[in-house]
C-alpha cells in the first residue's frame, strides 16, 4: 500500500469547512471506515468525513443488521481509524440503544470524543431526539442526525425502504430536519430518501445535508466502503457503485469516487429514487 504524502492534502477538516464547502457550493465528500488501514488510504485520497459506521456490525461482523454493535465495538473501532487520519474529519455512530436517554448519549458520544477523538457523533432518529441533540450541542459535542432510513429501525420500518414517497411523511422529514437544524446538529444525513425531497431538504436547511441514495443535490455523499470496492454481502445497493472494478487498486477507486462526487457524476441517474 502506498504511504507517500499526497501533496494537494489540505489541513484538517472541521465542522466549519464543512459549512464553508456547503456555501460554496463544494461537495462533500465521505465514506465510512473501520480501520487505520483503509482510513489512512481515504484520508491520502482527500476524503472530507470519514464515518466509523456502525455499519461494521454487517461488513465486519456479518451480523444480518446492525443492532448487535456495542458502544465497545464502536470504541475499538474508532480508535484504529483515528490512527489513519490527519485530514479528514471523523464521525463516530451512536450504537442502537446508546442515546436512550441525555445521560446514557452524553456518557456515550463523550467516551467517543474523549477516548477516540471523534469530531462528531452521528445518531439515528428524527424529531423524539431533539432534546439529545440539544444536550450534546449544549455540551460542545457536534451532531450529525441520520434521517430517512434509519437501519436501526429496520423492524419497526419493515424492511431497507425507501422513506418519505408519500407527501405527508415528506412534510414530516423536512420539518423534522428544520428542528434538528434549530436544536444545532451541523450535518443532515439522508439515507434512501426520493432525490426531489433531498432537494428540498437540502435547500431549505444552512446546515450541510448528506446524501446515500438521496440524489445528487446533497450538500455531499456517503457510500459504505465495502460497497465500492465490490466486497458487499450479497447484492451492491442500488444506490452504491463499484469504483474499485474499473480503477484496480483501492486508492484510485477511492481518488475515482472522490473526483465523481466532487464534479457531480455520482450519483447518476441509476443510484437515485423517486
Ligand atoms: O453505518 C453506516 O455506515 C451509515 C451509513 C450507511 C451512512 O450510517
Amino acid at each position: 500500500m502506498s504511504t507517500q504524502p499526497d501533496s494537494s492534502r489540505q489541513s484538517r477538516i472541521t465542522v466549519r469547512s464543512l459549512h464553508e464547502k456547503k456555501q460554496a457550493g463544494e461537495k462533500i465528500t465521505c465514506l465510512t471506515a473501520y480501520d487505520a488501514s483503509f482510513a489512512r488510504v481515504l484520508d491520502q485520497a482527500g476524503v472530507d468525513v470519514v464515518l466509523v459506521g456502525d455499519s461494521l456490525g454487517m461488513v465486519v461482523q456479518g451480523h444480518e443488521t446492525t443492532l448487535p454493535v456495542t458502544v465497545e465495538d464502536m470504541l475499538y473501532h474508532s480508535q484504529m481509524v483515528a490512527k489513519g487520519l490527519s485530514h479528514a474529519l471523523m464521525i463516530v455512530d451512536m450504537p442502537f440503544l446508546s442515546d436512550t436517554s441525555i445521560e446514557a448519549a452524553l456518557e456515550n458520544a463523550g467516551l467517543f470524543m474523549k477516548a477516540a477523538g471523534a469530531q462528531m457523533v452521528k445518531l439515528e432518529g428524527g424529531a423524539d431526539q431533539v432534546d439529545i441533540v440539544s444536550a450534546l450541542v449544549q455540551h460542545g459535542i457536534p451532531v450529525c442526525a441520520h434521517l430517512g432510513l434509519q437501519p436501526q429501525r429496520v423492524h419497526k420500518l419493515g424492511g431497507y425502504r425507501v422513506q418519505g414517497r408519500e407527501s405527508a411523511a415528506a412534510e414530516a422529514m423536512l420539518e423534522e430536519a428544520r428542528i434538528l437544524e434549530q436544536a444545532g446538529a451541523d450535518l443532515i444525513l439522508l439515507e434512501c430518501v426520493p432525490s426531489r425531497l433531498a432537494e428540498m431538504i437540502t435547500r431549505a436547511l444552512s446546515v450541510p445535508v448528506i446524501g446515500i441514495g438521496a440524489g445528487a443535490a446533497c450538500d455531499g455523499q456517503i457510500l459504505v466502503l465495502y460497497d465500492i470496492l465490490g466486497l458487499s454481502m450479497g447484492r451492491i445497493p442500488r444506490f452504491s457503485h463499484n469504483f474499485l472494478s474499473e480503477t484496480g487498486s483501492i486508492e484510485d477507486a477511492v481518488r475515482a469516487y472522490v473526483a465523481a462526487v466532487k464534479s457531480g457524476a455520482f450519483p447518476g441517474p441509476e443510484h437515485v429514487f423517486n
